[in-house]
């Protein structure tokens, strides 16, 4: 596949901590215009991927390059074209949620009419355009989730990032996301890598799901391409075969 078709390359992207083996030479390649959701369990290495991915956190060995633009050498080319929803997102409670896009947008170079356009269609798609000039201290966690949201779509990166963005949302408000998810890609090209530990939500959003396990990609595919392969009906049943995690009952009340 030519470079200028490909959002994300990695070559034996590793990292660990002391003799934790957190992501264990991962080997993906991730098309331009992809939405690529990302499943494994706790601890498989999802947010070390996109820590890398993004910049932020350096490979311990093996590449990886985002548009071209290496994770290591170019990390600042690569936060330009990036948008980053992290797991544990920070807030500036003081400012209101306008205020804090304003802000956002400035880091971000956006000129001022586009800013202001973007702001009032974001909160207005997110519902959130009567609170606009609340404090972020006062708002609910989902509405939260919703700011950040909206911050990290804002400067229309090439790349958005987004790590359990349905985490906090209520029902229609994680439906909501998954259309403007899915309306941005198809408008904008945008490629989307998105960590999930929704099943359902990533085999509607998706159009490539890996599936990481102790640090290793054990599968990748179309949703229907994994369903088939792992003769399940539903992503869920799937993720439980191919990750295995069987309970005992027995085993479950041995504590007490
Ligand atoms: N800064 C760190 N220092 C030490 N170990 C870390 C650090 N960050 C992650 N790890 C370890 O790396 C492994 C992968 O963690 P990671 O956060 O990437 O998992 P995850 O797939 O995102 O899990 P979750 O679904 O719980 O968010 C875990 O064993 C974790 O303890
Ligand atoms: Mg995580």
């Amino acid at each position: 596949m030519k470079d200028d078709v490909l959002s994300i390359t990695t070559k034996g992207l590793t990292k660990s901590f002391g003799s934790v083996m957190a992501v264990a030479g991962l080997d993906l390649i991730v098309p331009v215009g992809t939405r690529f959701a990302l499943l494994g369990p706790n601890g498989a290495g999802k947010t070390t991927t996109v820590r890398m991915l993004t910049g932020l956190m350096r490979p311990t060995s093996g590449r990886a390059s985002v548009f071209g633009h290496d994770i290591v050498s170019q990390k600042d080319e690569v936060k330009a074209i990036t948008g980053l929803l992290p797991e544990t997102p920070g807030l500036y409670s003081k400012l209101s949620a306008a205020e804090f896009l304003e802000f956002i947008g400035a880091l971000n170079r956006l000129q001022a009419d586009v800013l202001y356009d973007r702001i009032d269609s974001l909160l207005s798609i997110l519902g959130l355009e009567s609170r606009q000039d609340d404090l972020l201290e006062s708002y609910s966690s989902g509405m939260k989730q919703k700011v950040l949201i909206a911050s990290t779509l804002l400067h229309e990166p090439k790349v958005a990032f987004l790590d359990e963005p349905t985490s906090r949302l209520d029902p229609s408000a994680s439906v909501l996301v998954k259309e403007l998810i899915l309306a941005l890609a198809e408008e904008t090209k945008t490629t989307f890598f998105i960590c999930t530990h929704m099943t359902s939500f990533a085999h509607d959003i998706s159009d490539v799901i890996g599936i990481l396990n102790e640090g290793e990609l054990v599968t990748v595919g179309s949703p229907d391409e994994i369903l088939e392969s792992a003769r399940a009906s539903s992503l869920e049943e799937a993720y439980l075969k191919i990750v295995g995690r069987k309970v005992d009952r027995e085993a479950l009340l041995s504590w007490r």
